[in-house]
């Protein structure tokens, strides 16, 4: 174990680590651009060096090797001057559209140039015209005069996603990235390419509809996890910060996702997410049910718990289908509530879309419920079967088929979202969705992530949990 020194301090290393990775492991910063965890070394932006004591030069630390005794410095008179010129040429031909720019607030090069520069730039050379808004997929957009050529964009689709989907093109201050030519797959196509937006260190990608939407600094992150497949991806679920909630123009912006990246996990994820996490609007925020109804008809929440009371009281042979969309606490609350009621059987509320990746090597998992782990161990893995004798069905979430369900046989319901069972039902409840209320999902391998509240449930709307507490204990709940 090779014992270093980093601005006189001594550290033991890895012998596989570089100099730069020691320091982050002991929380000496050295800036980068174009190096980054999950990718390989491309050394071309210069701006990490650091100076070997002894020598008159400055070298990149992202590529220097760990060797006993080893003694650097991470900001010497060199070094700051070195760091100022790669911020001068870095931003030789940069538009300066910061103003503008949906990476504000968030990008590596301005807080560098406050950083390690501060200067006005000292060329007298026009600045090199290049594209604004080359559409590079259907999801992003591509700004060249801000891209300082980091590669990462392009190192991403060669070495994770696999697409292969990105080149450089030209040369010297003509460079570009463009799809490159015989792609496995083209950027459209590649299920991880919203990855590349977080990745950029500057404000040259840009996800299309996040783009000039917001401003990063009205809003704020509330950890939670992606619903999209049992790999169960660490996210962080970007919205509205109550202080600069909007009043007059667009209160529903409020209540809405502004955007999701991904929460690093080295135990599910790491640092990647597919694009389906992105979408997570277009999931939850599908019009809402909002309130009990009996056969259709809307209802007080009191008047539908007694009338499904009833129900279950009559009921000699109940059937639930239990929903692995459930966070762990409820599918517990409903174990301890009615699971013995019921014959309980576990229900994939969501099944792969047309078009979807429905599963591969890296993240995507064929099991599109982010909760089937926790809901198979308390209830089990049968298939569902109705025994002739079933006389009442309670249905807890999307995916259950209401055409298979024995006929005649009285039906409860809760789903989130409108749909034409919800009038089917004799009782229907209206329930609450991931981003109203906090819990954890438990991933196929066991590991378990926790999902915050992000908003208010909306009036008439009811956590999952309560309905069956009330249920069991013939309590009533108050409706929101
Ligand atoms: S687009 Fe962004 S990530 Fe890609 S090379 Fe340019 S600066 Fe780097
Ligand atoms: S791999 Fe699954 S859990 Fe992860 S982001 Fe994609 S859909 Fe969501
Ligand atoms: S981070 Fe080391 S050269 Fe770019």
């Amino acid at each position: 174990m090779p014992r270093i020194f980093i601005d006189g301090e001594s550290f033991d290393a890895r012998t596989e680590q570089t100099v730069l990775q020691v320091a982050d492991e002991h929380g000496i910063f050295i800036p980068r651009l174009c190096w980054h965890k999950g990718l390989s070394i491309a050394g071309n932006c210069r701006i990490c060096v650091v100076q070997v004591e002894g020598r008159s030069w400055v070298e990149i630390s992202c590529n220097m090797p760990v060797s006993e005794g080893l003694r650097v410095l991470t900001d010497t008179e060199l070094v700051r001057a070195h760091r100022k010129a790669t911020m001068q040429f870095l931003t030789l031909n940069h538009p300066v559209d910061c103003g503008v720019c949906d990476k504000a607030g968030e990008c590596t090069l301005q807080d560098y140039h406050v950083a390690y520069n501060g200067d006005a730039s000292i060329s007298h050379e026009p600045k090199v015209v290049a594209t604004k808004f080359f559409p590079l997929s259907e999801r992003i957009t591509l700004d060249n005069e801000r891209c300082i050529l980091c590669t990462r964009c392009v190192r991403f689709t060669r070495e994770v996603s696999k697409s292969d989907a990105l080149g450089v093109q030209e040369r010297g201050d003509h460079s570009v990235i463009r799809p490159a030519g015989g792609a496995v797959r083209r950027l459209d196509q590649d299920a991880y390419s919203d990855n590349i937006v977080d990745l950029c260190p500057v404000g040259a990608l840009l996800s299309r509809s996040f783009l000039y939407k917001d401003r990063v600094w009205y809003l704020k992150a509330t950890p939670s996890v992606c619903p999209g497949c049992e790999r169960g991806c660490n996210i962080d679920v970007w919205h509205r910060k109550p202080e600069w909630h909007l009043r007059a123009l667009d209160p529903a912006g409020n209540r809405a996702i502004a955007r999701v990246t991904p929460r690093e996990n080295a135990a599910v994820n790491g640092p990647w997410v597919c694009n389906k996490a992105r979408d997570l609007a277009a999931l939850l925020e599908r019009p809402r049910a909002n309130a009990p109804m009996k056969k259709g008809r809307e209802v007080g929440l009191d008047e539908a718990l007694a009338a499904a009371r009833t129900l279950i009281a009559q009921a000699r042979h109940p059937v639930a289908l239990v929903s692995s969309w459930g966070s762990d606490e409820e599918l517990r609350a409903f174990k301890a509530t009615l699971g013995e009621r019921f014959s309980c059987f576990v229900k994939r509320d969501h099944e792969p879309a047309d078009g979807e990746v429905v599963q591969d090597d890296l993240l995507i998992r064929a099991d599109k419920n982010p909760n089937g782990f926790t809901a198979r161990k308390l209830f089990g893995d049968r298939p569902v079967a109705f025994a002739p004798e079933t006389d009442l069905v309670l249905v807890w979430g999307e995916g259950g088929d209401f055409a298979r369900l024995p006929r005649g046989v009285p039906v409860i319901f809760l789903n989130a979202h409108l749909a034409p069972e919800n009038g089917y039902a004799d009782v229907f409840f209206a329930t609450s969705v991931m981003t109203e209320r906090a819990g954890h999902y438990t991933n196929f391998e066991g590991t378990t992530s926790a999902f915050a509240a992000c908003f208010a449930r909306p009036a008439g709307v009811v956590d999952a949990e309560r309905i069956f507490a009330a249920l069991a204990v013939k309590e009533t709940v108050a409706a929101s």
